[in-house]
């Protein structure tokens, strides 16, 4: 029997966690990652390796079984008032492009995953989910064709290695450095060096013990939630989601037998200092006697929260809330607090898009990005990577006609300006500013400013099923 994919609020220990990769439904959450892109030989012997990197991968249900572990164990080392020390265990996910369903000659099920029936405002993307996943990101961003070319990538400024078509990834990650290193080496060996590239990535934390991301500010914060135990009440935004959000049958398996999630995969790699001249051009252009007074919310205009993660539409200074029941429109109709364009704001509107609530709830992409590089360092950036049942009901709607529209909102134009892209030659409108936090409407400062995000790579994947990874491994072995 099929799964009831609209369900919200399943349990811990609900049976469709077997049939399910781990990381999809509620983030690992570990300090180290690394991600190994791979290359596989042809078909049989490109089964027989893909069936090895299986072995490392996390299921749903075990994720959740080291969850309650892990939990007991903390319980036992307070009770013995121990320090806790950090667990070696190694989380994994693993994923194939469509170069990699075609290389195992399995390019039939890449060409029939598809998700969603699209409501009419879906088809200004005029691009289906399966031609999106089966040309890539690289080539949709090579394509001549406007229409395809979803995001404005310039592929010429991608890193040398990212322009390969990867056929997989093995996402590694653990609190344990020296495991992770040692499990990163066993699955080199099992693809060979000469077909893998790895990016290290590792989570950064504010003084609060909340993840930041380079900028400075937390992150993770506002997610699509699965599990009834992690949804607290709330008045303005509900942020349950069915699973249908996040899942999708997989064709590699009988129906009802298994599901799978598009995993959207972006290296973006963020210029500090220029983030923080922004921040302080904007600051000076409200006050030039006194910016300092105008930094922090200043920053907080282009995110839409302090870098603590207070809601810049719930308070004009940081109050270590990390508040995420507010629907912009009942708390800033007039943008006088938070302008329309900035990231939070245009990446999940909530209410400002008034008439089209239900489309913003399912357009959702559950993050799971890690930052790259040393803080302080060069190059660093977002390993952005995200779930979604649809890439172009979320992901591409998200960055497409939210992110890199110049016109979103009433009366709010200009991009999105922490990932926002424009075409070639298009002139990015100066944004309007308010100079005080919830000052009298039209009273602005306006401000030109460039892009600190620099797309450097990326590749749509598709985490398949449990089973369908098991049963790789009893093909090859019978030879089948
Ligand atoms: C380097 C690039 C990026 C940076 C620095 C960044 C930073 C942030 C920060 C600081 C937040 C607020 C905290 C939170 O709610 O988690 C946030 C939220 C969010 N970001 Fe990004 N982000 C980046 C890329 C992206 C991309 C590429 C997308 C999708 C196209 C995206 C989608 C979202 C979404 C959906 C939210 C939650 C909004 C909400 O529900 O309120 N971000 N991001």
């Amino acid at each position: 029997m099929p799964f009831n994919l609209n369900q919200t609020r399943i349990s811990r220990t609900d049976d469709i966690l077997s049939l399910i990769q781990g990381n999809i439904l509620s983030p690992y959450g570990r300090v180290y990652t690394r991600q190994i892109f791979f290359l596989l030989d042809e078909g049989q012997e490109g089964r027989r390796m893909l069936a090895d990197l299986a072995s490392f991968v996390t299921s749903a249900e075990k994720q959740q079984d080291l969850r309650r572990d892990a939990e007991k164990q903390q319980r036992l080392r307070r009770d013995a008032s121990e320090t806790s020390e950090p667990s070696n265990d190694v989380f994994a996910n693993l994923l194939l492009s469509a170069a990699g369903y075609e290389r195992l000659g399995l390019a039939s099920l890449a060409n029939s995953l598809s998700a969603l029936d699209f409501a009419a405002a879906k088809d200004a993307l005029t691009i289906s989910d399966r031609d999106l996943f089966a040309q890539g990101l690289y080539r949709d961003g090579m394509t001549g064709q406007p229409s395809l070319r979803a995001f404005h990538d310039k592929v010429s400024d991608w890193q040398d290695k990212l322009q390969n078509r990867w056929h997989g990834l093995l996402w590694l990650t653990s609190d344990d450095p020296k495991t992770l290193v040692i499990a990163e080496g066993q699955a080199v060996a099992r693809v060979g060096e000469a077909n893998c590239h790895v990016e290290p990535g590792k989570l950064l934390f504010n003084a609060a013990g909340r993840t930041k991301e380079h900028f400075g500010y937390a992150d993770g914060i506002s997610q699509p939630l699965f599990f009834s135990d992690s949804i607290e009440a709330f008045t303005k935004w509900d942020p349950s989601a069915p699973l249908s959000l996040a899942l999708l049958p997989d064709p590699g398996v009988p129906p009802g037998e298994g599901y799978g999630s598009f995993l959207v995969f972006r290296k973006l790699e963020q210029d500090v200092p220029q983030f923080e001249d922004m921040v302080s051009t904007i600051a000076k252009t409200i006050d030039a006697q006194s910016p300092q007074t105008h930094q922090e919310r200043a920053g907080a205009m282009l995110v839409g929260r302090h870098k603590d993660g207070t809601p810049l539409v719930l308070d004009p200074a940081p109050q270590g809330t990390a508040a995420n029941d507010f629907s912009n429109r009942d708390e800033d109709l007039e943008f006088t607090r938070c302008p329309g364009f900035s990231h939070v704001r245009r990446v999940n509107p909530r209410s400002d898009l008034i008439l089209m609530k239900s489309f913003v709830r399912d357009s959702r992409i559950i993050r799971r990005g890690v930052p790259y590089g040393e803080q302080g360092g060069h190059p660093v950036g977002l390993l952005f990577a995200a779930f979604m049942s649809s890439i172009v009901g979320q992901f591409a709607t998200l960055q497409r006609l939210w992110a890199n529209s110049l016109e979103l909102i009433r009366d709010q134009p200009g991009l999105d300006p922490v990932i926002g892209q424009v075409a070639p030659g298009t002139v990015i409108p100066a944004l309007q500013f308010p100079k005080a936090w919830n000052g009298p409407k039209g009273d602005t400062v306006s401000v030109s400013l460039s892009q600190a995000v620099k797309m450097r790579g990326g590749e749509y994947f598709f985490a398949p099923s449990i089973p369908f990874l098991r049963r790789l491994g009893q093909t090859t072995s019978t030879g089948d």
